[in-house]
Protein backbone atom coordinates (compact mmCIF):
# COMPACT_ATOMS: atom_id res chain seq x y z
CA UNK A 1 0.00 0.00 0.00
CA UNK A 2 2.79 2.39 1.08
CA UNK A 3 4.58 1.53 -1.77
CA UNK A 4 1.55 2.48 -4.27
CA UNK A 5 1.40 6.22 -2.40
CA UNK A 6 4.87 6.60 -3.05
CA UNK A 7 4.74 5.42 -6.63
CA UNK A 8 1.87 7.38 -7.38
CA UNK A 9 3.60 10.95 -5.35
CA UNK A 10 6.20 10.14 -7.92
CA UNK A 11 4.48 9.87 -10.70
CA UNK A 12 3.20 13.08 -10.32
CA UNK A 13 6.43 15.01 -10.58
CA UNK A 14 7.38 12.51 -13.41
CA UNK A 15 9.93 10.54 -11.63
CA UNK A 16 10.34 6.64 -10.78
CA UNK A 17 12.17 4.26 -8.88
CA UNK A 18 14.95 1.75 -10.65
CA UNK A 19 16.62 -1.26 -9.17
CA UNK A 20 20.08 -0.31 -10.11
CA UNK A 21 21.76 -2.89 -12.05
CA UNK A 22 25.15 -2.96 -12.99
CA UNK A 23 26.29 -1.20 -16.72
CA UNK A 24 22.80 -1.56 -18.43
CA UNK A 25 21.07 1.36 -17.63
CA UNK A 26 21.75 4.06 -20.41
CA UNK A 27 20.58 7.53 -19.57
CA UNK A 28 19.22 10.14 -21.89
CA UNK A 29 21.32 13.04 -20.03
CA UNK A 30 24.62 10.56 -21.56
CA UNK A 31 23.36 11.53 -24.67
CA UNK A 32 22.36 15.30 -24.20
CA UNK A 33 25.95 15.60 -23.28
CA UNK A 34 26.83 13.94 -26.22
CA UNK A 35 25.26 15.72 -28.74
CA UNK A 36 23.29 19.33 -27.44
CA UNK A 37 26.12 21.50 -28.84
CA UNK A 38 27.59 20.24 -32.09
CA UNK A 39 24.65 17.51 -33.25
CA UNK A 40 21.79 19.29 -35.66
CA UNK A 41 19.39 16.11 -35.18
CA UNK A 42 19.66 16.35 -31.57
CA UNK A 43 18.61 20.34 -31.62
CA UNK A 44 15.90 19.84 -34.22
CA UNK A 45 14.60 17.10 -32.11
CA UNK A 46 14.80 19.24 -28.84
CA UNK A 47 13.36 22.08 -30.63
CA UNK A 48 10.82 20.13 -32.07
CA UNK A 49 9.47 18.06 -28.83
CA UNK A 50 9.31 22.28 -26.85
CA UNK A 51 7.23 23.76 -29.83
CA UNK A 52 5.09 20.33 -30.25
CA UNK A 53 4.39 20.20 -26.36
CA UNK A 54 5.76 16.99 -25.98
CA UNK A 55 8.67 17.27 -23.44
CA UNK A 56 6.43 14.56 -20.85
CA UNK A 57 6.77 11.81 -23.49
CA UNK A 58 10.70 12.31 -23.88
CA UNK A 59 12.58 8.99 -23.51
CA UNK A 60 15.74 7.45 -25.16
CA UNK A 61 13.94 4.77 -27.14
CA UNK A 62 12.49 7.38 -29.03
CA UNK A 63 15.51 9.59 -29.12
CA UNK A 64 17.05 6.76 -30.51
CA UNK A 65 14.20 6.25 -33.46
CA UNK A 66 13.87 9.54 -33.69
CA UNK A 67 17.88 9.60 -34.24
CA UNK A 68 17.62 7.32 -37.36
CA UNK A 69 14.48 8.49 -38.89
CA UNK A 70 15.96 12.18 -39.09
CA UNK A 71 18.57 10.80 -41.25
CA UNK A 72 16.30 8.79 -43.33
CA UNK A 73 14.09 11.51 -43.91
CA UNK A 74 16.99 14.02 -45.13
CA UNK A 75 18.01 10.49 -47.51
CA UNK A 76 14.71 10.98 -48.95
CA UNK A 77 14.15 14.91 -48.56
CA UNK A 78 17.69 14.92 -50.48
CA UNK A 79 16.78 12.44 -53.48
CA UNK A 80 13.39 14.67 -54.21
CA UNK A 81 12.37 17.38 -56.59
CA UNK A 82 10.46 20.22 -56.17
CA UNK A 83 6.93 19.63 -55.00
CA UNK A 84 7.31 15.71 -53.92
CA UNK A 85 5.26 14.68 -51.04
CA UNK A 86 5.71 13.48 -47.90
CA UNK A 87 3.03 12.20 -45.57
CA UNK A 88 2.81 11.19 -42.07
CA UNK A 89 0.08 9.06 -40.31
CA UNK A 90 -0.20 9.40 -36.51
CA UNK A 91 0.26 13.29 -35.90
CA UNK A 92 -0.88 13.79 -31.91
CA UNK A 93 0.89 16.70 -31.11
CA UNK A 94 3.25 16.94 -33.50
CA UNK A 95 6.55 16.42 -32.76
CA UNK A 96 7.69 14.15 -35.66
CA UNK A 97 5.55 16.15 -37.53
CA UNK A 98 7.92 19.14 -36.57
CA UNK A 99 11.08 17.38 -37.09
CA UNK A 100 10.00 16.35 -40.97
CA UNK A 101 9.08 20.23 -41.19
CA UNK A 102 12.37 21.24 -39.84
CA UNK A 103 14.20 19.12 -42.14
CA UNK A 104 12.20 20.37 -45.61
CA UNK A 105 12.89 23.97 -44.45
CA UNK A 106 16.45 23.25 -43.46
CA UNK A 107 17.76 21.52 -47.19
CA UNK A 108 15.69 24.48 -48.83
CA UNK A 109 13.17 22.49 -50.83
CA UNK A 110 10.04 23.25 -51.90
CA UNK A 111 8.00 19.65 -50.72
CA UNK A 112 4.29 19.05 -49.37
CA UNK A 113 3.98 17.87 -45.81
CA UNK A 114 0.59 15.76 -45.29
CA UNK A 115 -0.81 14.89 -42.08
CA UNK A 116 -3.27 12.02 -41.14
CA UNK A 117 -4.86 11.43 -37.68
CA UNK A 118 -8.42 11.27 -35.83
CA UNK A 119 -6.73 13.51 -33.31
CA UNK A 120 -9.47 11.34 -31.05
CA UNK A 121 -7.05 8.83 -29.59
CA UNK A 122 -6.27 5.08 -30.88
CA UNK A 123 -8.61 3.50 -32.55
CA UNK A 124 -10.25 0.03 -31.28
CA UNK A 125 -7.57 -2.11 -30.09
CA UNK A 126 -7.91 -6.14 -32.36
CA UNK A 127 -7.48 -9.25 -31.57
CA UNK A 128 -3.72 -8.93 -33.59
CA UNK A 129 -3.13 -5.73 -31.23
CA UNK A 130 -4.19 -7.76 -27.88
CA UNK A 131 -2.48 -11.08 -27.99
CA UNK A 132 1.33 -10.90 -27.49
CA UNK A 133 0.68 -7.20 -25.93
CA UNK A 134 2.51 -5.65 -22.60
CA UNK A 135 -1.09 -4.34 -22.15
CA UNK A 136 -3.21 -6.67 -20.46
CA UNK A 137 -6.36 -5.35 -19.86
CA UNK A 138 -8.98 -3.44 -20.90
CA UNK A 139 -9.03 -0.62 -18.84
CA UNK A 140 -5.41 0.44 -19.56
CA UNK A 141 -5.82 -0.24 -23.24
CA UNK A 142 -8.79 2.54 -23.14
CA UNK A 143 -6.17 4.63 -21.14
CA UNK A 144 -3.79 4.76 -24.00
CA UNK A 145 -6.75 5.11 -26.58
CA UNK A 146 -7.31 8.49 -24.49
CA UNK A 147 -3.43 9.53 -23.75
CA UNK A 148 -3.36 9.97 -27.37
CA UNK A 149 -6.36 12.49 -27.66
CA UNK A 150 -4.31 15.85 -28.93
CA UNK A 151 -6.09 18.93 -28.56
CA UNK A 152 -7.23 20.60 -31.55
CA UNK A 153 -4.83 23.70 -30.91
CA UNK A 154 -1.83 20.96 -32.07
CA UNK A 155 -3.79 20.18 -35.72
CA UNK A 156 -4.41 24.04 -36.29
CA UNK A 157 -0.59 25.08 -35.45
CA UNK A 158 0.49 22.58 -37.53
CA UNK A 159 -1.99 23.18 -40.69
CA UNK A 160 -0.48 26.90 -39.56
CA UNK A 161 3.02 25.58 -40.72
CA UNK A 162 4.00 26.75 -44.45
CA UNK A 163 3.08 23.38 -47.31
CA UNK A 164 1.42 21.64 -44.82
CA UNK A 165 -2.14 20.22 -44.95
CA UNK A 166 -3.93 18.56 -42.22
CA UNK A 167 -6.31 15.82 -42.98
CA UNK A 168 -8.58 14.80 -39.73
CA UNK A 169 -10.32 11.45 -39.69
CA UNK A 170 -10.11 7.99 -38.96
CA UNK A 171 -7.24 5.85 -41.35
CA UNK A 172 -8.07 5.36 -44.06
CA UNK A 173 -11.09 7.59 -44.63
CA UNK A 174 -9.10 11.14 -46.09
CA UNK A 175 -6.67 9.10 -47.67
CA UNK A 176 -8.75 9.25 -50.83
CA UNK A 177 -7.45 13.28 -50.44
CA UNK A 178 -4.34 12.40 -51.87
CA UNK A 179 -4.74 9.32 -54.11
CA UNK A 180 -3.39 10.88 -57.14
CA UNK A 181 0.14 11.72 -55.78
CA UNK A 182 3.03 10.26 -55.15
CA UNK A 183 5.48 9.80 -52.19
CA UNK A 184 9.30 10.23 -51.18
CA UNK A 185 8.67 9.96 -47.62
CA UNK A 186 5.71 8.25 -45.26
CA UNK A 187 6.14 7.61 -41.18
CA UNK A 188 3.26 5.75 -39.85
CA UNK A 189 2.97 6.25 -36.57
CA UNK A 190 -0.42 4.56 -35.59
CA UNK A 191 0.71 2.00 -32.87
CA UNK A 192 -2.39 -0.12 -34.12
CA UNK A 193 -2.50 -3.30 -36.49
CA UNK A 194 -5.32 -2.51 -38.81
CA UNK A 195 -4.54 1.52 -39.56
CA UNK A 196 -1.16 0.29 -39.91
CA UNK A 197 -2.24 -2.37 -42.57
CA UNK A 198 -4.35 0.31 -44.35
CA UNK A 199 -1.53 2.75 -44.24
CA UNK A 200 0.88 0.43 -46.38
CA UNK A 201 -1.44 -1.00 -48.66
CA UNK A 202 -2.50 2.90 -49.57
CA UNK A 203 1.31 4.10 -49.52
CA UNK A 204 3.72 1.48 -50.29
CA UNK A 205 2.05 1.55 -53.80
CA UNK A 206 2.71 5.53 -54.13
CA UNK A 207 6.00 5.35 -52.57
CA UNK A 208 8.80 6.54 -55.57
CA UNK A 209 11.78 5.15 -56.06
CA UNK A 210 14.23 5.45 -53.24
CA UNK A 211 11.47 6.81 -51.20
CA UNK A 212 11.05 5.58 -47.92
CA UNK A 213 8.65 4.27 -45.04
CA UNK A 214 9.14 4.62 -41.46
CA UNK A 215 7.12 2.54 -38.83
CA UNK A 216 7.36 3.94 -35.49
CA UNK A 217 5.77 1.04 -33.62
CA UNK A 218 7.44 -1.82 -35.65
CA UNK A 219 8.75 -5.33 -32.79
CA UNK A 220 6.77 -2.52 -29.85
CA UNK A 221 6.01 -4.87 -26.71
CA UNK A 222 2.88 -2.29 -26.28
CA UNK A 223 1.33 -2.97 -30.15
CA UNK A 224 2.38 -5.92 -31.76
CA UNK A 225 0.02 -5.71 -34.08
CA UNK A 226 2.07 -2.84 -36.44
CA UNK A 227 4.63 -5.52 -36.73
CA UNK A 228 2.39 -7.96 -37.80
CA UNK A 229 0.34 -5.84 -40.12
CA UNK A 230 3.86 -5.14 -41.97
CA UNK A 231 4.80 -9.03 -41.93
CA UNK A 232 1.37 -9.74 -43.52
CA UNK A 233 1.56 -7.09 -46.44
CA UNK A 234 5.41 -7.83 -47.22
CA UNK A 235 5.40 -11.44 -45.95
CA UNK A 236 8.47 -11.50 -44.19
CA UNK A 237 10.13 -11.01 -47.86
CA UNK A 238 11.33 -7.18 -48.64
CA UNK A 239 12.72 -7.10 -51.81
CA UNK A 240 13.37 -3.55 -50.88
CA UNK A 241 16.34 -2.21 -48.71
CA UNK A 242 14.61 -3.16 -45.01
CA UNK A 243 15.99 -2.29 -41.35
CA UNK A 244 14.83 -2.50 -37.66
CA UNK A 245 15.79 0.03 -35.67
CA UNK A 246 17.20 -1.23 -31.56
CA UNK A 247 14.57 0.60 -29.71
CA UNK A 248 11.64 -0.81 -32.10
CA UNK A 249 10.80 0.76 -35.50
CA UNK A 250 12.12 0.16 -38.91
CA UNK A 251 12.63 1.46 -42.28
CA UNK A 252 12.43 0.65 -45.42
CA UNK A 253 13.99 2.16 -48.93
CA UNK A 254 12.26 1.27 -52.20
CA UNK A 255 14.44 -0.30 -54.39
CA UNK A 256 15.32 1.53 -57.86
CA UNK A 257 14.28 -0.32 -60.65
CA UNK A 258 16.96 -1.86 -62.77
C1 LIG B 1 1.86 7.57 -31.09
S1 LIG B 1 0.80 8.83 -31.60
C2 LIG B 1 1.71 9.62 -32.88
C3 LIG B 1 2.90 10.34 -32.35
C4 LIG B 1 3.57 11.27 -33.34
N1 LIG B 1 3.96 10.60 -34.56
C5 LIG B 1 4.80 11.87 -32.70
O1 LIG B 1 5.87 11.25 -32.75
O2 LIG B 1 4.74 12.95 -32.16
C6 LIG B 1 -0.42 7.93 -32.45
C7 LIG B 1 -1.44 8.79 -33.15
O3 LIG B 1 -2.19 7.96 -34.03
C8 LIG B 1 -3.53 8.41 -34.07
N2 LIG B 1 -4.35 7.26 -34.48
C9 LIG B 1 -4.34 6.01 -33.97
N3 LIG B 1 -5.23 5.21 -34.61
C10 LIG B 1 -5.76 5.97 -35.59
C11 LIG B 1 -6.72 5.71 -36.62
N4 LIG B 1 -7.28 4.51 -36.77
N5 LIG B 1 -7.06 6.72 -37.45
C12 LIG B 1 -6.48 7.96 -37.30
N6 LIG B 1 -5.57 8.26 -36.35
C13 LIG B 1 -5.23 7.28 -35.50
C14 LIG B 1 -3.82 8.91 -32.66
O4 LIG B 1 -4.81 9.88 -32.66
C15 LIG B 1 -2.46 9.45 -32.22
O5 LIG B 1 -2.40 10.84 -32.42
Amino acid sequence: MLKKIVIKLLNIFNLAIFRKRNADIIYLEDWETLNQDQNKIFQNYQKSLESSNSKKNNNLAKFSRFYLMSQFIELAIRNSVDNDNLAEVGVFKGHSARIIHNLIQQNNKELYLHLFDSFEGLSDFGSKDKEDSVIKDDKSREEMKLFFKADAVSAVSLNELNNTIVYKGWVPSKFEKVKDKLFKFVHIDVDLYEPTLDSLKFFYPRLKEGGVIICDDYNSREFPGARKAWDEYFGNEYEDFFLTFPFGGCALVKKDKV
